[in-house]
Protein backbone atom coordinates (compact mmCIF):
# COMPACT_ATOMS: atom_id res chain seq x y z
CA UNK A 1 0.00 0.00 0.00
CA UNK A 2 1.49 3.60 -0.59
CA UNK A 3 0.38 6.69 0.55
CA UNK A 4 -0.07 9.62 -1.64
CA UNK A 5 -0.71 13.28 -0.95
CA UNK A 6 0.19 15.85 0.98
CA UNK A 7 -2.36 16.55 3.91
CA UNK A 8 -1.69 16.95 7.17
CA UNK A 9 -2.00 13.67 8.63
CA UNK A 10 -5.19 14.22 10.41
CA UNK A 11 -7.19 14.39 7.36
CA UNK A 12 -8.89 11.38 6.06
CA UNK A 13 -8.27 12.76 2.39
CA UNK A 14 -5.04 12.54 3.57
CA UNK A 15 -5.16 8.29 3.03
CA UNK A 16 -5.05 7.69 -0.45
CA UNK A 17 -4.19 4.03 -1.28
CA UNK A 18 -2.36 2.79 -4.28
CA UNK A 19 -2.16 -0.88 -4.60
CA UNK A 20 -0.03 -2.08 -7.89
CA UNK A 21 -1.65 -4.38 -9.46
CA UNK A 22 -1.98 -5.01 -13.63
CA UNK A 23 -2.11 -1.63 -14.81
CA UNK A 24 -4.38 -1.41 -18.11
CA UNK A 25 -4.48 2.21 -19.45
CA UNK A 26 -7.19 3.12 -21.73
CA UNK A 27 -5.79 6.09 -23.07
CA UNK A 28 -3.19 4.54 -26.10
CA UNK A 29 -0.93 7.36 -25.83
CA UNK A 30 -0.41 6.89 -22.05
CA UNK A 31 -0.35 3.29 -22.63
CA UNK A 32 3.25 2.74 -23.51
CA UNK A 33 5.23 3.46 -20.54
CA UNK A 34 8.29 4.94 -23.03
CA UNK A 35 6.23 7.61 -23.67
CA UNK A 36 5.17 9.13 -20.38
CA UNK A 37 7.44 12.10 -20.63
CA UNK A 38 6.32 13.04 -24.13
CA UNK A 39 2.70 12.82 -22.50
CA UNK A 40 2.25 16.69 -22.00
CA UNK A 41 3.56 17.33 -25.24
CA UNK A 42 1.25 14.90 -27.15
CA UNK A 43 -1.89 16.27 -25.49
CA UNK A 44 -1.06 19.86 -25.78
CA UNK A 45 -0.49 19.00 -29.26
CA UNK A 46 -3.57 16.95 -29.57
CA UNK A 47 -5.35 19.95 -27.51
CA UNK A 48 -4.55 22.76 -29.33
CA UNK A 49 -7.03 21.29 -32.19
CA UNK A 50 -9.20 19.39 -30.53
CA UNK A 51 -9.77 20.38 -26.80
CA UNK A 52 -12.03 23.64 -26.00
CA UNK A 53 -10.63 24.26 -22.90
CA UNK A 54 -8.44 27.40 -22.86
CA UNK A 55 -4.52 27.64 -22.88
CA UNK A 56 -3.44 30.51 -19.99
CA UNK A 57 -0.20 31.45 -19.84
CA UNK A 58 1.66 31.52 -16.46
CA UNK A 59 1.74 34.80 -16.01
CA UNK A 60 -2.24 34.95 -16.46
CA UNK A 61 -2.67 33.04 -14.10
CA UNK A 62 -0.40 34.54 -11.78
CA UNK A 63 -1.91 37.81 -12.18
CA UNK A 64 -5.23 36.60 -11.62
CA UNK A 65 -4.07 34.98 -8.19
CA UNK A 66 -1.95 37.85 -6.93
CA UNK A 67 1.05 35.58 -7.32
CA UNK A 68 -0.78 32.35 -6.19
CA UNK A 69 -0.96 35.03 -2.25
CA UNK A 70 -1.56 32.62 0.92
CA UNK A 71 -4.57 35.23 1.48
CA UNK A 72 -6.46 33.70 -2.00
CA UNK A 73 -5.50 29.94 -0.97
CA UNK A 74 -8.99 28.14 -1.27
CA UNK A 75 -7.50 24.83 0.15
CA UNK A 76 -4.97 22.38 -0.75
CA UNK A 77 -5.30 18.25 -1.75
CA UNK A 78 -3.08 15.69 -2.65
CA UNK A 79 -2.64 16.74 -5.88
CA UNK A 80 -1.58 20.91 -4.77
CA UNK A 81 -2.98 24.06 -3.54
CA UNK A 82 -6.33 25.69 -4.95
CA UNK A 83 -6.52 29.23 -5.00
CA UNK A 84 -9.45 32.07 -5.67
CA UNK A 85 -8.53 34.11 -8.60
CA UNK A 86 -9.94 36.94 -11.54
CA UNK A 87 -8.79 36.57 -14.57
CA UNK A 88 -7.96 40.45 -16.10
CA UNK A 89 -9.30 40.03 -19.10
CA UNK A 90 -12.66 38.61 -18.32
CA UNK A 91 -12.96 39.63 -14.66
CA UNK A 92 -14.38 36.12 -14.13
CA UNK A 93 -14.02 34.53 -10.74
CA UNK A 94 -11.96 31.58 -11.00
CA UNK A 95 -10.58 28.44 -9.00
CA UNK A 96 -6.96 27.92 -10.25
CA UNK A 97 -5.17 24.58 -8.92
CA UNK A 98 -1.30 24.21 -8.98
CA UNK A 99 0.04 21.19 -9.30
CA UNK A 100 2.90 20.21 -7.28
CA UNK A 101 3.02 16.78 -7.52
CA UNK A 102 6.27 15.97 -9.41
CA UNK A 103 6.41 12.93 -12.09
CA UNK A 104 4.71 10.65 -14.10
CA UNK A 105 1.62 10.43 -11.70
CA UNK A 106 1.10 14.55 -11.54
CA UNK A 107 1.74 15.03 -14.85
CA UNK A 108 -0.89 11.64 -15.84
CA UNK A 109 -3.10 12.80 -13.64
CA UNK A 110 -3.53 16.35 -14.81
CA UNK A 111 -3.70 14.74 -18.67
CA UNK A 112 -6.15 12.77 -17.82
CA UNK A 113 -8.12 15.66 -15.47
CA UNK A 114 -7.96 18.17 -18.98
CA UNK A 115 -8.90 15.16 -21.12
CA UNK A 116 -12.07 14.04 -19.30
CA UNK A 117 -13.45 17.55 -18.83
CA UNK A 118 -12.83 18.53 -22.16
CA UNK A 119 -14.73 15.92 -23.44
CA UNK A 120 -17.49 15.25 -20.54
CA UNK A 121 -20.20 18.15 -20.04
CA UNK A 122 -23.13 18.45 -17.44
CA UNK A 123 -24.50 20.68 -15.11
CA UNK A 124 -23.56 18.56 -12.20
CA UNK A 125 -19.75 18.01 -13.29
CA UNK A 126 -17.75 21.01 -12.37
CA UNK A 127 -16.49 23.38 -15.35
CA UNK A 128 -12.86 23.00 -16.54
CA UNK A 129 -12.31 26.53 -18.26
CA UNK A 130 -8.63 26.08 -19.15
CA UNK A 131 -4.98 24.68 -18.37
CA UNK A 132 -1.94 26.11 -18.26
CA UNK A 133 1.32 23.59 -18.96
CA UNK A 134 3.91 26.21 -19.26
CA UNK A 135 7.63 24.72 -18.40
CA UNK A 136 7.14 22.71 -15.92
CA UNK A 137 3.74 24.59 -14.59
CA UNK A 138 0.77 21.98 -14.21
CA UNK A 139 -2.15 23.97 -13.72
CA UNK A 140 -5.69 24.13 -13.72
CA UNK A 141 -8.61 26.87 -14.02
CA UNK A 142 -11.82 25.96 -12.90
CA UNK A 143 -15.13 27.71 -12.95
CA UNK A 144 -15.35 28.95 -8.87
CA UNK A 145 -17.88 27.17 -6.70
CA UNK A 146 -18.76 30.09 -3.62
CA UNK A 147 -19.45 27.25 -1.13
CA UNK A 148 -16.63 25.60 -1.37
CA UNK A 149 -16.96 21.52 -0.64
CA UNK A 150 -19.05 19.31 0.98
CA UNK A 151 -16.30 18.30 3.11
CA UNK A 152 -16.37 21.84 4.66
CA UNK A 153 -19.75 22.17 5.45
CA UNK A 154 -20.17 18.60 6.79
CA UNK A 155 -17.08 17.35 8.37
CA UNK A 156 -14.86 20.17 8.99
CA UNK A 157 -17.59 22.44 10.42
CA UNK A 158 -16.41 25.08 12.93
CA UNK A 159 -18.01 24.46 16.28
CA UNK A 160 -20.70 27.82 16.38
CA UNK A 161 -22.11 26.68 12.82
CA UNK A 162 -25.08 25.66 12.05
CA UNK A 163 -25.15 22.07 10.16
CA UNK A 164 -26.72 21.24 7.23
CA UNK A 165 -30.74 20.79 6.97
CA UNK A 166 -31.48 17.72 5.85
CA UNK A 167 -33.18 18.76 2.82
CA UNK A 168 -30.10 20.62 1.89
CA UNK A 169 -28.18 16.66 2.49
CA UNK A 170 -30.80 15.06 0.49
CA UNK A 171 -30.56 17.47 -1.99
CA UNK A 172 -26.50 17.13 -2.34
CA UNK A 173 -26.77 13.20 -2.69
CA UNK A 174 -29.17 13.43 -5.48
CA UNK A 175 -27.39 16.12 -7.04
CA UNK A 176 -24.07 14.17 -7.11
CA UNK A 177 -26.24 11.12 -8.02
CA UNK A 178 -27.35 12.72 -11.31
CA UNK A 179 -23.18 13.42 -11.86
CA UNK A 180 -22.61 9.80 -11.58
CA UNK A 181 -25.63 8.45 -13.49
CA UNK A 182 -24.22 10.98 -16.34
CA UNK A 183 -20.75 9.18 -15.90
CA UNK A 184 -22.18 5.48 -15.86
CA UNK A 185 -25.07 5.91 -18.17
CA UNK A 186 -24.48 8.55 -20.28
CA UNK A 187 -21.80 9.29 -21.17
CA UNK A 188 -20.18 7.07 -24.47
CA UNK A 189 -17.93 5.61 -23.47
CA UNK A 190 -18.74 5.46 -19.91
CA UNK A 191 -16.63 6.77 -17.39
CA UNK A 192 -15.48 5.13 -13.83
CA UNK A 193 -15.13 8.34 -11.35
CA UNK A 194 -12.93 6.61 -8.61
CA UNK A 195 -12.65 9.34 -6.17
CA UNK A 196 -16.20 10.39 -5.21
CA UNK A 197 -16.02 11.68 -1.73
CA UNK A 198 -17.20 14.75 0.51
CA UNK A 199 -14.36 16.75 -0.73
CA UNK A 200 -14.44 16.41 -4.20
CA UNK A 201 -18.28 17.71 -4.19
CA UNK A 202 -18.30 21.39 -4.88
CA UNK A 203 -21.30 23.77 -3.70
CA UNK A 204 -22.48 26.83 -5.79
CA UNK A 205 -24.50 29.55 -3.57
CA UNK A 206 -27.73 27.57 -3.76
CA UNK A 207 -26.30 24.38 -2.46
CA UNK A 208 -26.17 22.44 -5.88
CA UNK A 209 -23.21 19.95 -6.07
CA UNK A 210 -20.87 19.37 -8.86
CA UNK A 211 -18.07 16.74 -8.63
CA UNK A 212 -14.52 17.50 -9.59
CA UNK A 213 -11.01 16.07 -9.76
CA UNK A 214 -11.02 13.89 -12.54
CA UNK A 215 -7.58 13.30 -12.70
CA UNK A 216 -8.35 9.33 -11.47
CA UNK A 217 -11.18 8.90 -13.97
CA UNK A 218 -11.10 5.95 -15.99
CA UNK A 219 -12.81 5.01 -19.40
CA UNK A 220 -15.21 2.23 -18.19
CA UNK A 221 -15.65 -1.37 -19.59
CA UNK A 222 -17.30 -1.49 -22.77
CA UNK A 223 -18.75 -4.54 -25.39
CA UNK A 224 -19.49 -7.25 -22.69
CA UNK A 225 -17.06 -6.61 -20.76
CA UNK A 226 -18.16 -6.40 -17.17
CA UNK A 227 -15.01 -4.55 -15.71
CA UNK A 228 -11.65 -2.90 -16.55
CA UNK A 229 -8.55 -3.71 -14.33
CA UNK A 230 -6.28 -1.43 -12.56
CA UNK A 231 -4.31 -0.50 -9.80
CA UNK A 232 -6.33 0.44 -7.30
CA UNK A 233 -6.79 4.15 -6.28
CA UNK A 234 -8.87 6.48 -4.12
CA UNK A 235 -9.52 7.16 -1.02
CA UNK A 236 -8.68 5.04 1.93
CA UNK A 237 -12.63 4.36 3.33
CA UNK A 238 -13.74 5.32 0.47
CA UNK A 239 -12.69 2.52 -1.64
CA UNK A 240 -14.89 -0.56 -2.49
CA UNK A 241 -13.27 -3.45 -0.64
CA UNK A 242 -13.94 -5.71 -3.88
CA UNK A 243 -11.94 -3.06 -5.98
CA UNK A 244 -8.85 -3.08 -3.45
CA UNK A 245 -8.48 -6.69 -2.99
CA UNK A 246 -8.81 -7.84 -6.80
CA UNK A 247 -8.27 -4.60 -8.71
CA UNK A 248 -10.89 -4.78 -10.80
CA UNK A 249 -12.67 -1.40 -11.22
CA UNK A 250 -16.54 -1.37 -12.22
CA UNK A 251 -19.14 1.13 -11.86
CA UNK A 252 -20.79 -0.43 -8.84
CA UNK A 253 -17.08 0.90 -6.91
CA UNK A 254 -18.27 3.90 -7.86
CA UNK A 255 -21.65 3.23 -6.29
CA UNK A 256 -20.18 2.06 -2.89
CA UNK A 257 -18.31 5.38 -2.68
CA UNK A 258 -21.81 7.10 -3.06
CA UNK A 259 -22.98 4.72 -0.33
CA UNK A 260 -20.42 6.20 1.74
CA UNK A 261 -20.75 9.81 1.17
CA UNK A 262 -24.54 9.06 1.40
CA UNK A 263 -23.70 7.83 5.14
CA UNK A 264 -21.84 10.63 5.85
CA UNK A 265 -24.51 12.73 5.12
CA UNK A 266 -26.71 10.99 7.24
CA UNK A 267 -24.55 10.61 10.41
CA UNK A 268 -22.37 13.89 9.82
CA UNK A 269 -19.60 11.40 10.71
CA UNK A 270 -16.56 11.10 8.47
CA UNK A 271 -15.65 7.78 6.49
CA UNK A 272 -12.41 7.44 8.82
CA UNK A 273 -12.32 9.32 12.03
CA UNK A 274 -9.18 7.90 13.83
CA UNK A 275 -10.17 10.32 16.59
CA UNK A 276 -13.25 8.33 17.64
CA UNK A 277 -13.01 4.78 19.76
CA UNK A 278 -11.69 1.65 17.89
CA UNK A 279 -14.96 0.74 16.63
CA UNK A 280 -16.38 4.02 15.69
CA UNK A 281 -13.36 4.61 13.37
CA UNK A 282 -14.29 3.11 9.99
CA UNK A 283 -17.73 4.42 9.50
CA UNK A 284 -19.43 1.28 7.16
CA UNK A 285 -18.34 -1.04 9.65
CA UNK A 286 -19.97 1.54 12.53
CA UNK A 287 -23.33 0.92 10.71
CA UNK A 288 -22.94 -2.47 10.06
CA UNK A 289 -22.48 -2.84 13.51
CA UNK A 290 -25.67 -1.07 15.01
CA UNK A 291 -27.90 -2.74 12.59
CA UNK A 292 -26.52 -5.50 13.16
CA UNK A 293 -27.53 -4.51 17.20
CA UNK A 294 -30.74 -3.14 15.93
CA UNK A 295 -31.59 -6.10 14.20
CA UNK A 296 -30.96 -8.16 17.35
CA UNK A 297 -33.18 -5.84 19.47
CA UNK A 298 -35.94 -5.98 17.24
CA UNK A 299 -35.15 -10.32 17.66
CA UNK A 300 -35.69 -10.27 21.27
CA UNK A 301 -38.73 -7.63 21.67
N1 LIG B 1 -13.62 24.95 -8.30
C1 LIG B 1 -13.46 25.23 -7.01
N2 LIG B 1 -14.12 26.27 -6.45
C2 LIG B 1 -13.98 26.57 -5.14
N3 LIG B 1 -13.21 25.87 -4.28
C3 LIG B 1 -12.53 24.83 -4.77
C4 LIG B 1 -12.60 24.44 -6.15
N4 LIG B 1 -11.82 23.36 -6.35
C5 LIG B 1 -11.30 23.07 -5.14
N5 LIG B 1 -11.70 23.95 -4.20
C6 LIG B 1 -11.31 23.96 -2.77
O1 LIG B 1 -9.99 23.50 -2.64
C7 LIG B 1 -9.96 22.37 -1.74
C8 LIG B 1 -8.86 21.44 -2.19
O2 LIG B 1 -9.28 20.78 -3.37
P1 LIG B 1 -8.48 19.58 -3.97
O3 LIG B 1 -9.36 18.96 -4.99
O4 LIG B 1 -7.14 20.03 -4.41
O5 LIG B 1 -8.21 18.61 -2.75
P2 LIG B 1 -9.15 17.60 -1.99
O6 LIG B 1 -10.34 17.24 -2.83
O7 LIG B 1 -9.44 18.19 -0.63
O8 LIG B 1 -8.22 16.35 -1.80
P3 LIG B 1 -7.71 15.32 -2.90
O9 LIG B 1 -6.49 15.86 -3.50
O10 LIG B 1 -7.45 14.10 -2.11
O11 LIG B 1 -8.81 15.16 -3.92
C9 LIG B 1 -11.37 21.80 -1.79
O12 LIG B 1 -11.69 21.07 -0.64
C10 LIG B 1 -12.21 23.05 -1.95
O13 LIG B 1 -12.44 23.61 -0.69
MG1 LIG C 1 -10.52 17.22 -4.73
Amino acid sequence: MKLIGSHSPTRSTFLKISFFNVENENFLFLADSGRHRFAAEEILRIGSDNIAARVFTYRELAAATGSFSSENLLGEGGFGRVYKGQLKVTNEVVAVKQLDRKGLQGNREFLVEVLMLSLLHHPKLVKLLGYCADGNHRILVYEYMPLGSLEQHLLDIKPNAKPLDWHTRMKIAAGAAKGLEYLHEIATPPVIYRDFKASNILLDEEYNPKLSDFGLAKVGPVGDKSHVSTRVMGTYGYCAPEHAITGQLTKMSDVYSFGVVLLELITGRRAIDLNRPKREQHLVHWVCQIKMVTFHALLRA
